[in-house]
């Protein structure tokens, strides 16, 4: 038994998966296919995210999803059958894999809630309000795929003090030109990998940014995040936003940025899609012939956009 309450209370043991969204950027394969499902080479956006709360020690997941979207939930569970063909056909790596992917209810309890309409991610969040366990929240955004080690969840938890700041976001410096499409800190200073901040500004115009440093998708949130998003009105893109709900506790719960080590890919865009393929490629020799040099280019361009 931990000994400690406010080390109790601070524990992070919830992650809350928003997959509800349209992914209209990538249509038309996302018509009949949850974007969270698209691979990275052969391994789906939602997998990257399940491993890096798993190795967080995450023990409740909260998929918030939408009906037309269950494949989403057929690709987490177990698929039993499926790992019996595979056994019977001498495939018993890859039975072995799928089943050390699925979520198994006795290590991790998982959850599905419906998100009917997609009223944007702060909304989304909230469907998770009655799944969660006691305490604070993480929330992964699965198609930022962030690539390191240790996982950037883990980092963030290791470094989540409830003293220093209720709300942690991830963040990363980006371009002067880059901000506009990102939700920006107002940094006030630095304390190691922390950056503390009096508040987060929605997709600033570059001579508004408060800084460039840009928040990504992974949060470690106090449960209070809950109360504030209730009630709240529709912001940018008539969106419920999280954002709003996040700056709106600045006062209260206090808000920090994390300097995570790993390396991000906005797999929600193509060209972080491809980005990142081309990465984990370069990483198996399997695939040296074919990406070569391209890979160096697309190195090249990963490195200037952070
Ligand atoms: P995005 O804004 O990147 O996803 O949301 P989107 O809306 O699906 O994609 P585009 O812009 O139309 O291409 C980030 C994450 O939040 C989820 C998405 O599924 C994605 O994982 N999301 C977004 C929700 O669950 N509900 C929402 O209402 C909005």
């Amino acid at each position: 038994m931990d000994r400690n309450p406010s080390a109790q209370t601070a524990r992070v043991r919830t992650a809350i998966f928003p997959v509800a969204g349209l992914g209209t950027r990538f249509l038309p394969a996302t018509k009949a296919t949850p974007k969270e499902l698209l691979p990275v080479l052969d391994t789906p956006l939602i997998q990257f995210a399940i491993d890096e709360a798993r190795a967080a020690g995450i023990e409740r997941m909260v998929f918030v999803s939408h009906p037309s979207k269950s494949a989403i939930e057929r690709y987490v569970r177990a698929d039993e059958e499926l790992e019996a063909t595979l056994r019977e056909r001498g495939k018993a790596r890859l039975a072995d894999m799928l089943s050390d992917n699925a979520l198994d209810e006795s290590e991790t309890q998982i959850r599905f809630v419906m998100q009917d309409e997609p009223l944007g991610l702060g909304h989304a969040v909230l469907c998770a309000k009655d799944h969660v366990l006691p305490g604070p929240v993480a929330v992964i955004l699965p198609d930022d795929l962030i690539l390191g080690e240790p996982g950037c969840l883990s980092e963030m938890i290791d470094a989540y003090d409830p003293q220093k700041a209720g709300h942690m976001v991830a963040t990363m410096q980006v371009d002067e030109e880059a901000v506009s499409s990102y939700g920006v800190l107002d940094a006030t200073g630095r304390d190691g990998a922390l950056i503390l901040a009096k508040g987060m500004v929605e997709k600033p115009a570059p001579e508004d940014a408060p800084s460039r440093q840009a928040v990504v998708g992974r949060y470690v949130l106090s449960g209070k995040i809950f109360d504030d998003l209730e009630g709240l009105p529709p912001g940018a893109g008539g969106e419920i936003q999280l954002t709003d709900a996040i700056a709106k506790a600045v006062d209260g719960e206090g808000l920090c940025g994390f300097r995570f080590t790993g390396t991000r890919y906005d797999c929600g865009s193509k060209a972080g899609m491809l980005s990142a393929t081309l990465a984990v490629a370069s990483e198996d020799t399997e695939y040296h012939a074919v990406v070569g040099r391209t890979v160096e280019a697309a190195d090249v361009a990963v490195t200037a956009a952070e």
